[in-house]
Protein backbone atom coordinates (compact mmCIF):
# COMPACT_ATOMS: atom_id res chain seq x y z
CA UNK A 1 0.00 0.00 0.00
CA UNK A 2 1.12 3.37 -1.24
CA UNK A 3 2.21 5.89 1.59
CA UNK A 4 -0.63 8.23 0.25
CA UNK A 5 -2.56 5.78 0.65
CA UNK A 6 -2.02 4.94 3.86
CA UNK A 7 -2.59 8.57 4.62
CA UNK A 8 -5.79 8.55 2.77
CA UNK A 9 -7.15 6.02 4.44
CA UNK A 10 -5.71 6.99 7.68
CA UNK A 11 -7.83 11.14 7.14
CA UNK A 12 -10.90 8.97 5.71
CA UNK A 13 -11.36 6.66 8.89
CA UNK A 14 -10.59 9.92 10.96
CA UNK A 15 -13.80 11.79 8.97
CA UNK A 16 -16.08 8.57 9.19
CA UNK A 17 -14.83 8.46 13.82
CA UNK A 18 -15.44 12.31 14.07
CA UNK A 19 -19.31 12.06 12.59
CA UNK A 20 -19.81 8.52 15.09
CA UNK A 21 -19.74 6.34 12.03
CA UNK A 22 -18.64 2.77 12.92
CA UNK A 23 -18.01 1.57 9.68
CA UNK A 24 -17.16 4.23 7.31
CA UNK A 25 -18.24 4.16 3.63
CA UNK A 26 -14.89 4.93 2.70
CA UNK A 27 -13.42 1.96 4.36
CA UNK A 28 -16.12 -0.01 2.24
CA UNK A 29 -15.06 1.97 -0.69
CA UNK A 30 -11.37 1.10 -0.60
CA UNK A 31 -12.27 -2.17 0.53
CA UNK A 32 -13.67 -3.27 -2.80
CA UNK A 33 -12.24 -0.85 -5.23
CA UNK A 34 -8.95 -1.32 -5.88
CA UNK A 35 -6.79 -4.12 -5.83
CA UNK A 36 -3.15 -4.21 -4.34
CA UNK A 37 -0.22 -4.06 -6.72
CA UNK A 38 1.54 -6.29 -4.47
CA UNK A 39 -0.92 -8.83 -5.47
CA UNK A 40 -0.52 -10.71 -8.99
CA UNK A 41 -3.24 -12.28 -10.46
CA UNK A 42 -1.05 -14.74 -12.21
CA UNK A 43 -3.63 -15.67 -14.46
CA UNK A 44 -3.67 -12.60 -16.45
CA UNK A 45 -0.09 -12.50 -16.72
CA UNK A 46 1.77 -14.10 -19.58
CA UNK A 47 5.22 -13.44 -21.26
CA UNK A 48 5.22 -12.61 -24.84
CA UNK A 49 6.03 -9.51 -27.11
CA UNK A 50 4.82 -6.11 -25.57
CA UNK A 51 2.58 -4.11 -27.82
CA UNK A 52 1.30 -0.76 -28.17
CA UNK A 53 -1.69 0.29 -30.00
CA UNK A 54 -2.99 4.25 -29.86
CA UNK A 55 -5.82 6.17 -32.13
CA UNK A 56 -4.59 8.78 -34.74
CA UNK A 57 -1.40 10.07 -36.39
CA UNK A 58 -0.51 11.40 -33.02
CA UNK A 59 -0.47 7.39 -31.99
CA UNK A 60 3.10 7.21 -33.24
CA UNK A 61 4.95 9.39 -31.12
CA UNK A 62 2.89 8.22 -28.23
CA UNK A 63 3.56 4.77 -28.80
CA UNK A 64 7.21 5.34 -29.22
CA UNK A 65 7.07 6.93 -25.50
CA UNK A 66 5.23 4.18 -24.07
CA UNK A 67 8.16 1.84 -25.58
CA UNK A 68 10.98 4.32 -24.35
CA UNK A 69 8.79 3.87 -20.84
CA UNK A 70 9.26 0.55 -21.38
CA UNK A 71 12.88 0.16 -22.24
CA UNK A 72 13.54 2.08 -18.67
CA UNK A 73 12.02 -0.78 -16.73
CA UNK A 74 8.23 0.34 -17.07
CA UNK A 75 5.05 -1.60 -17.23
CA UNK A 76 2.08 -1.51 -19.16
CA UNK A 77 0.34 1.16 -17.35
CA UNK A 78 3.76 3.71 -17.35
CA UNK A 79 3.52 3.00 -21.04
CA UNK A 80 0.25 4.34 -21.35
CA UNK A 81 0.58 7.61 -19.08
CA UNK A 82 4.12 8.13 -20.65
CA UNK A 83 2.59 8.11 -24.11
CA UNK A 84 -0.36 10.37 -23.17
CA UNK A 85 1.83 12.59 -21.68
CA UNK A 86 3.57 13.50 -24.93
CA UNK A 87 0.03 14.00 -27.07
CA UNK A 88 -1.35 16.22 -23.88
CA UNK A 89 2.11 18.04 -23.96
CA UNK A 90 1.78 18.66 -27.91
CA UNK A 91 0.04 22.30 -28.51
CA UNK A 92 -0.26 21.73 -32.49
CA UNK A 93 -2.92 19.41 -32.01
CA UNK A 94 -6.44 20.58 -30.55
CA UNK A 95 -7.89 17.83 -30.09
CA UNK A 96 -6.16 16.29 -26.46
CA UNK A 97 -4.75 18.40 -23.29
CA UNK A 98 -2.39 22.05 -24.32
CA UNK A 99 -4.00 23.56 -27.41
CA UNK A 100 -7.39 21.71 -27.25
CA UNK A 101 -10.52 23.21 -29.02
CA UNK A 102 -12.81 24.77 -25.90
CA UNK A 103 -16.55 24.91 -25.23
CA UNK A 104 -18.90 27.14 -26.80
CA UNK A 105 -17.69 29.43 -23.62
CA UNK A 106 -14.27 29.81 -24.22
CA UNK A 107 -13.30 26.68 -21.64
CA UNK A 108 -10.47 24.02 -22.20
CA UNK A 109 -12.41 20.97 -20.09
CA UNK A 110 -10.23 18.06 -20.53
CA UNK A 111 -11.68 14.08 -19.85
CA UNK A 112 -9.47 11.22 -19.23
CA UNK A 113 -9.47 7.67 -17.80
CA UNK A 114 -6.56 5.06 -16.85
CA UNK A 115 -7.10 0.84 -16.30
CA UNK A 116 -4.95 -1.75 -15.59
CA UNK A 117 -4.96 -5.53 -16.06
CA UNK A 118 -6.24 -5.92 -12.31
CA UNK A 119 -9.87 -3.42 -13.15
CA UNK A 120 -8.33 -0.95 -11.47
CA UNK A 121 -9.30 2.31 -13.01
CA UNK A 122 -9.28 6.15 -12.35
CA UNK A 123 -11.14 8.80 -13.87
CA UNK A 124 -11.26 12.45 -13.95
CA UNK A 125 -13.89 14.67 -16.35
CA UNK A 126 -14.26 18.25 -16.69
CA UNK A 127 -11.25 19.40 -15.42
CA UNK A 128 -9.50 22.86 -16.94
CA UNK A 129 -5.88 24.09 -16.04
CA UNK A 130 -4.27 20.22 -15.64
CA UNK A 131 -1.71 19.91 -17.89
CA UNK A 132 -1.76 16.05 -17.92
CA UNK A 133 -5.54 14.83 -16.96
CA UNK A 134 -4.37 11.47 -17.80
CA UNK A 135 -1.79 11.28 -14.71
CA UNK A 136 -4.60 12.62 -12.84
CA UNK A 137 -6.37 9.57 -13.27
CA UNK A 138 -3.59 7.53 -12.72
CA UNK A 139 -3.24 8.96 -8.78
CA UNK A 140 -7.09 8.80 -8.40
CA UNK A 141 -6.81 4.89 -9.07
CA UNK A 142 -3.53 4.79 -7.11
CA UNK A 143 -4.09 7.09 -4.31
CA UNK A 144 -7.59 7.35 -3.32
CA UNK A 145 -10.35 4.83 -2.98
CA UNK A 146 -12.81 6.51 -5.57
CA UNK A 147 -12.35 5.85 -9.63
CA UNK A 148 -13.93 9.12 -10.59
CA UNK A 149 -13.41 13.08 -9.97
CA UNK A 150 -14.78 15.88 -11.34
CA UNK A 151 -14.46 19.48 -12.26
CA UNK A 152 -13.22 21.50 -9.40
CA UNK A 153 -12.71 18.38 -6.93
CA UNK A 154 -10.74 17.08 -9.39
CA UNK A 155 -8.61 20.53 -9.80
CA UNK A 156 -8.26 20.84 -6.32
CA UNK A 157 -6.67 17.59 -5.89
CA UNK A 158 -4.69 17.97 -8.50
CA UNK A 159 -2.90 20.93 -6.63
CA UNK A 160 -2.76 18.90 -3.54
CA UNK A 161 -0.56 17.02 -5.78
CA UNK A 162 1.78 19.84 -6.57
CA UNK A 163 0.23 19.88 -10.36
CA UNK A 164 0.77 23.23 -11.41
CA UNK A 165 -2.49 25.55 -12.82
CA UNK A 166 -1.20 25.50 -16.39
CA UNK A 167 -3.64 27.53 -19.00
CA UNK A 168 -4.50 24.96 -21.74
CA UNK A 169 -6.23 27.67 -24.38
CA UNK A 170 -3.83 28.74 -27.03
CA UNK A 171 -3.64 31.46 -29.26
CA UNK A 172 -4.70 28.82 -32.47
CA UNK A 173 -7.51 27.70 -30.25
CA UNK A 174 -8.98 31.00 -29.39
CA UNK A 175 -8.75 32.14 -32.68
CA UNK A 176 -11.12 28.66 -34.12
CA UNK A 177 -12.70 29.57 -31.35
CA UNK A 178 -14.07 33.56 -32.20
CA UNK A 179 -13.97 31.93 -35.90
CA UNK A 180 -16.65 29.51 -34.58
CA UNK A 181 -18.85 31.98 -32.83
CA UNK A 182 -19.52 34.14 -35.76
CA UNK A 183 -20.26 31.12 -37.95
CA UNK A 184 -24.14 30.52 -38.17
CA UNK A 185 -23.99 27.45 -39.82
CA UNK A 186 -21.55 25.40 -37.85
CA UNK A 187 -21.70 21.95 -37.85
CA UNK A 188 -18.60 19.48 -36.78
CA UNK A 189 -16.27 17.99 -39.15
CA UNK A 190 -16.26 14.48 -39.19
CA UNK A 191 -12.37 13.03 -38.26
CA UNK A 192 -11.14 16.45 -37.64
CA UNK A 193 -13.55 18.19 -34.85
CA UNK A 194 -15.11 15.13 -33.96
CA UNK A 195 -12.37 12.68 -33.23
CA UNK A 196 -10.87 14.88 -30.56
CA UNK A 197 -8.99 12.03 -28.69
CA UNK A 198 -6.26 9.35 -27.73
CA UNK A 199 -7.04 5.88 -26.74
CA UNK A 200 -4.28 3.97 -26.04
CA UNK A 201 -3.82 0.38 -25.07
CA UNK A 202 -0.67 -1.53 -24.44
CA UNK A 203 0.32 -4.97 -23.79
CA UNK A 204 3.68 -5.52 -21.89
CA UNK A 205 6.30 -8.53 -21.84
CA UNK A 206 4.71 -9.93 -18.91
CA UNK A 207 1.70 -9.88 -20.28
CA UNK A 208 -0.22 -7.25 -18.42
CA UNK A 209 -2.56 -5.03 -20.19
CA UNK A 210 -3.48 -1.51 -19.45
CA UNK A 211 -5.48 1.50 -21.27
CA UNK A 212 -5.68 5.08 -21.66
CA UNK A 213 -7.92 7.97 -22.99
CA UNK A 214 -7.21 11.69 -22.64
CA UNK A 215 -9.28 14.31 -24.71
CA UNK A 216 -10.52 17.54 -24.87
CA UNK A 217 -13.39 16.65 -26.14
CA UNK A 218 -15.82 17.84 -29.19
CA UNK A 219 -14.87 21.19 -29.89
CA UNK A 220 -17.20 23.97 -28.38
CA UNK A 221 -19.51 21.12 -26.72
CA UNK A 222 -21.75 22.56 -24.21
CA UNK A 223 -20.04 23.97 -20.95
CA UNK A 224 -20.02 21.50 -18.38
CA UNK A 225 -20.76 18.61 -21.38
CA UNK A 226 -19.03 15.21 -20.64
CA UNK A 227 -18.03 12.77 -23.06
CA UNK A 228 -17.50 8.80 -23.13
CA UNK A 229 -13.11 9.52 -22.52
CA UNK A 230 -13.63 9.48 -19.14
CA UNK A 231 -16.60 6.81 -18.52
CA UNK A 232 -15.40 3.15 -17.80
CA UNK A 233 -16.73 0.93 -19.99
CA UNK A 234 -17.36 3.75 -22.39
CA UNK A 235 -14.21 5.23 -23.93
CA UNK A 236 -12.14 2.88 -21.83
CA UNK A 237 -12.33 -0.92 -21.01
CA UNK A 238 -9.66 -3.78 -19.64
CA UNK A 239 -10.35 -7.14 -18.73
CA UNK A 240 -6.62 -8.00 -18.24
CA UNK A 241 -7.81 -11.91 -18.79
CA UNK A 242 -9.36 -11.14 -22.09
CA UNK A 243 -8.09 -7.59 -23.59
CA UNK A 244 -8.66 -3.62 -23.83
CA UNK A 245 -10.74 -1.46 -26.11
CA UNK A 246 -10.76 2.45 -26.03
CA UNK A 247 -13.47 4.73 -28.27
CA UNK A 248 -12.70 7.82 -30.17
CA UNK A 249 -15.15 9.80 -32.04
CA UNK A 250 -18.00 11.09 -30.63
CA UNK A 251 -18.47 10.30 -27.16
CA UNK A 252 -22.58 10.40 -27.11
CA UNK A 253 -22.63 7.64 -29.43
CA UNK A 254 -20.13 5.16 -27.36
CA UNK A 255 -21.65 5.84 -24.50
CA UNK A 256 -25.08 4.94 -25.73
CA UNK A 257 -23.75 1.37 -26.65
CA UNK A 258 -21.16 1.17 -23.78
CA UNK A 259 -18.64 0.84 -26.53
CA UNK A 260 -15.58 -0.54 -25.34
CA UNK A 261 -17.10 -2.64 -22.79
CA UNK A 262 -18.94 -4.42 -25.65
CA UNK A 263 -16.07 -4.69 -27.59
CA UNK A 264 -14.54 -6.63 -24.79
CA UNK A 265 -17.32 -8.99 -23.68
CA UNK A 266 -17.48 -9.61 -27.12
CA UNK A 267 -13.84 -10.78 -27.44
CA UNK A 268 -14.90 -13.01 -23.80
CA UNK A 269 -17.32 -14.49 -25.98
CA UNK A 270 -14.82 -15.34 -28.62
CA UNK A 271 -14.67 -13.17 -31.32
CA UNK A 272 -11.51 -12.08 -32.77
CA UNK A 273 -10.06 -8.21 -31.92
CA UNK A 274 -10.95 -7.04 -34.90
CA UNK A 275 -14.65 -8.44 -35.14
CA UNK A 276 -15.38 -7.07 -32.14
CA UNK A 277 -15.00 -3.59 -33.20
CA UNK A 278 -16.37 -4.26 -36.22
CA UNK A 279 -19.66 -5.53 -34.41
CA UNK A 280 -19.56 -2.63 -32.19
CA UNK A 281 -19.65 0.20 -34.89
CA UNK A 282 -22.65 -2.33 -36.58
CA UNK A 283 -24.38 -1.58 -33.25
CA UNK A 284 -23.90 2.34 -33.59
CA UNK A 285 -25.06 2.22 -37.29
CA UNK A 286 -28.12 -0.04 -36.48
CA UNK A 287 -29.43 2.50 -33.59
CA UNK A 288 -28.51 5.86 -34.82
CA UNK A 289 -28.29 7.85 -37.60
CA UNK A 290 -24.65 8.25 -38.30
CA UNK A 291 -24.38 10.52 -41.62
CA UNK A 292 -22.65 13.07 -39.23
CA UNK A 293 -21.04 11.43 -36.58
CA UNK A 294 -18.04 9.50 -36.73
CA UNK A 295 -16.63 6.36 -34.11
CA UNK A 296 -14.04 4.19 -33.95
CA UNK A 297 -13.31 1.42 -32.24
CA UNK A 298 -9.55 -0.32 -31.09
CA UNK A 299 -8.63 -3.37 -30.01
CA UNK A 300 -5.99 -4.89 -28.59
CA UNK A 301 -6.34 -8.88 -27.23
CA UNK A 302 -4.53 -10.25 -23.97
CA UNK A 303 -2.60 -12.64 -26.77
CA UNK A 304 -1.88 -9.58 -28.58
CA UNK A 305 -4.02 -9.37 -31.73
CA UNK A 306 -5.05 -5.93 -32.75
CA UNK A 307 -8.66 -4.88 -34.39
CA UNK A 308 -9.83 -1.35 -35.36
CA UNK A 309 -12.65 -0.47 -37.06
CA UNK A 310 -14.84 3.15 -37.67
CA UNK A 311 -17.68 4.15 -39.20
CA UNK A 312 -16.56 6.07 -41.99
CA UNK A 313 -13.41 6.34 -43.30
CA UNK A 314 -10.32 8.18 -42.06
CA UNK A 315 -10.03 7.01 -38.63
CA UNK A 316 -6.36 4.97 -37.93
CA UNK A 317 -4.21 3.68 -35.77
CA UNK A 318 -0.37 3.18 -34.61
CA UNK A 319 0.82 0.11 -33.80
CA UNK A 320 3.87 -0.36 -32.25
CA UNK A 321 5.65 -4.19 -31.49
CA UNK A 322 9.32 -5.34 -31.87
CA UNK A 323 10.69 -6.40 -35.13
CA UNK A 324 9.93 -10.20 -35.49
CA UNK A 325 13.15 -10.55 -36.77
CA UNK A 326 15.23 -8.21 -34.70
CA UNK A 327 13.58 -8.59 -30.77
CA UNK A 328 16.00 -5.33 -29.78
CA UNK A 329 13.80 -3.10 -32.44
CA UNK A 330 10.61 -1.47 -32.42
CA UNK A 331 8.48 -1.52 -35.03
CA UNK A 332 5.70 1.00 -35.76
CA UNK A 333 3.14 1.12 -38.48
CA UNK A 334 -0.06 3.67 -39.03
CA UNK A 335 -3.06 1.41 -39.74
CA UNK A 336 -5.75 2.80 -41.64
CA UNK A 337 -8.74 1.25 -39.71
CA UNK A 338 -11.06 1.85 -42.22
CA UNK A 339 -10.87 -0.86 -44.77
CA UNK A 340 -11.09 -3.45 -41.85
N1 LIG B 1 -14.64 10.93 -27.68
C1 LIG B 1 -14.41 12.10 -27.00
C2 LIG B 1 -15.61 12.90 -26.73
O1 LIG B 1 -16.65 12.70 -27.32
O2 LIG B 1 -15.54 13.76 -25.88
Amino acid sequence: MSVDRRNFLRRATAIAAGVGVGFSWQQALARSNRKEYATTNQSQESSGAPTMVSTWNHGMPANEAGFESLANGGTALDMIEAGARIVEADSTGQSVGLGGLPDRDGFVTLDACIMDHMQNAGSVCFVQNVAHPLSLARKVMENTPHVMLAGAGAEQYARELNMPNSPLLTEASKKAWKKWRVESNYAPKINIENHDTIGLLALDQKGRLAGGCTTSGVAFKMHGRVGDSPIIGAGLYVDGAIGGATATGLGEAVMKTVGSFLVVELMRQGAKAQEACEEAVHRIMKAMPVENLQVGYLALGKDGSVGGHAIHSGFNYALHRPDPEDSNSIVGQLIDASNG
